[in-house]
């Protein structure tokens, strides 16, 4: 069994980082011992630290960027965003910890004490996906420390140098070693720490797969709490616009941006009859423009490759599956060099396959879907077991307010791409793209327990109602009875 993860940088194929695989129970050991003495920091000192871990990576904000780009593949710039967000996580986590999980003061009688404050959980498992290798597990494990948690953190295997460098950066701001770790490993090193007996709670983001099977390990431990951001399939409507070139650049942001390796990518675009003949036209010309190539290239690529061969080879045969099944190709996927995992963005036409598979397809490949009206776009929007997101594009403000309504996802937006969601909204999906826990600015909901409290400072009690005067007398031959027992 191999002992040493290696990363290898999509574009290029060279090698960037290889690690041991790390040791999860001791990991979790020295999180236990240290988890009690970050909880009795006072709020304001957590908070000050996870600022200083900010001003880390502000600091070595450019390093940590092409470091992302090499390691996923995604163009510099791109890179340079995701490392933004891990610096704004910071101060929204602050405000969301405050607002949703702070102390509370109740309404008590007797002149005592009544009120609501939160506790952490303990040791938090947080366990990352490739796609924003350093933002989204951010996401979790912020809002984790400030709540006063140790964390032991797995980052995906196929990006764990930017896991690496993400942890160094709280190392730096002087958050203790122990509190916040980072564990090398795969799946096994994944699904050994969620058994973990000394593990409180496990904050996943990645497929539903893994989602599902994390779910079901736990399911004898309810105690534990388990927050579960998925993946998505999810659908982009549009209906009638004059703006057909505006559209067709929301379609393309949605559906390509981070060579559609985004769990809010569009996956489905369902087109209104009366805007198809308009629509594909423009939305083809704009596809076939887009530039696809190595993170570091000048100009800079809209999209770069997908994670790995593996990956890039399950999207042209799963493009070829389609096709085969009665799909029409728009604009075909290309494998751009036969070695590296660069594919060209794909359009594929589905409406008349007579049974579309609901899975996700997390690359460049958007299905289009011919439909007579809005009634039956909503129709086939929601015929999905996923719900993450989904927009419309175009109609009328009584048409979004139908839309907004019947569309079953976490976000619903009109008239801006499915994905670029907000860290300052709750982000979070239904059915298998979630378990009901949103991250973001809710994360702070599942990083601490509430605990309510009434306290008085003496013991001070009365009975007011139900006494007699006197000793009450039992019933006669009670103790006869009890005799004869
Ligand atoms: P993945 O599920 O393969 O892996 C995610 C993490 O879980 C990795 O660290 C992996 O090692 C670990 N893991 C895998 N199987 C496990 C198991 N059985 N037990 C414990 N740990 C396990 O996901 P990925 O391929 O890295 O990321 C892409 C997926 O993530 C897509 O499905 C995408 O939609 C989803 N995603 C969801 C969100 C969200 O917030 N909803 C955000 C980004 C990505
Ligand atoms: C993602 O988390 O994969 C995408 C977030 C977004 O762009 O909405």
């Amino acid at each position: 069994m191999a002992d040493h993860i290696i990363s290898h940088e999509p574009a290029t194929g060279a090698e960037l980082w290889r690690g041991r695989i790390g040791d999860v129970g001791e990991a979790v050991e020295r999180a236990r011992a240290a988890a009690p003495a970050w909880a009795r920091e006072p709020h304001t000192r957590r908070i000050e630290l996870v600022r200083r871990f900010a001003n880390q990576v502000r600091k070595q904000a450019e390093p940590f960027a092409e470091l992302i780009a090499r390691e996923t593949g995604k163009p510099l710039w791109e890179a340079r965003t995701e490392v933004d967000a891990v610096i704004a996580k910071v101060e929204i986590s602050v405000k969301a910890y405050s607002e949703r999980t702070g102390a509370k003061k109740l309404d008590s009688a007797l002149q005592g004490h009544a009120g609501l404050r939160h506790k952490p959980h303990g040791v938090m498992a947080v366990l990352g996906p490739y796609n924003f290798p350093a933002h989204l597990p951010n996401g979790h494990i912020v809002p984790a420390l400030i709540a006063g948690n140790a964390v032991v953190f797995k980052p995906s295997e196929k990006t764990p140098a930017v896991g690496h460098f993400l942890v160094q950066c709280f190392h730096a701001a002087r958050i203790p070693a122990d509190v916040i770790q980072c564990v090398t490993g795969g799946p096994r090193e994944g699904k050994a720490l969620v058994e973990h007996p000394g593990i409180d709670g496990v904050l996943f983001t990645g497929s539903a797969r893994a989602g599902i099977a994390i779910n079901r390990r736990l399911a004898d431990n309810p105690g534990k709490i388990v927050a579960l951001e998925m993946g998505g399939n999810n659908p982009l409507v549009v209906a009638d616009t004059p703006l057909v070139d505006d559209a067709a650049a929301l379609i393309v942001q949605s559906a390509f941006t981070t060579a559609g390796q985004r769990c809010t990518a569009a996956r489905r675009l369902i087109v209104v009859d009366a805007m198809y003949d308009r629509l594909i036209p423009a939305l083809t010309t704009l596809t076939k423009r887009l530039i696809v190539g190595e993170p570091f290239a000048d100009p800079q690529p809209f999209m770069g490759p997908v994670i790995d061969n593996a990956t890039a080879d399950l999207l042209t045969e799963s493009h070829e599956v389609l096709v085969s099944r009665g799909g029409k190709p728009i604009v075909p996927i290309i494998r751009l060099q036969p070695d590296r995992p660069f594919l060209s963005p794909a359009l594929l036409d589905t409406t008349d396959l007579a049974e579309r598979p609901d899975i996700e397809l997390f690359g460049p490949l958007l299905q289009v879907i011919r439909v007579a009206d809005l009634e039956q776009a909503i129709t086939v929007a929601n015929d999905t077991r996923y719900g993450l997101s989904a927009a419309l594009i175009g109609g009328s403000p009584e048409e979004y307010d139908r839309f907004w309504a019947e569309i079953r996802a976490g976000i619903i937006n009109w008239n801006r791409p499915t994905t670029g969601a907000s860290s300052a909204a709750p982000f979070g999906g239904i059915g298998l793209s979630g378990n009901h826990r949103p991250a973001a600015y809710y994360a702070a909901d599942y990083c601490a327990y509430p605990v309510a409290s009434n306290a008085v400072e003496q013991p001070r009690s009365t009975l007011g109602i139900g006494l007699s005067d006197a000793e009450v007398a039992p019933p006669p031959g009670w103790r006869k009875t009890v005799r004869d027992t």
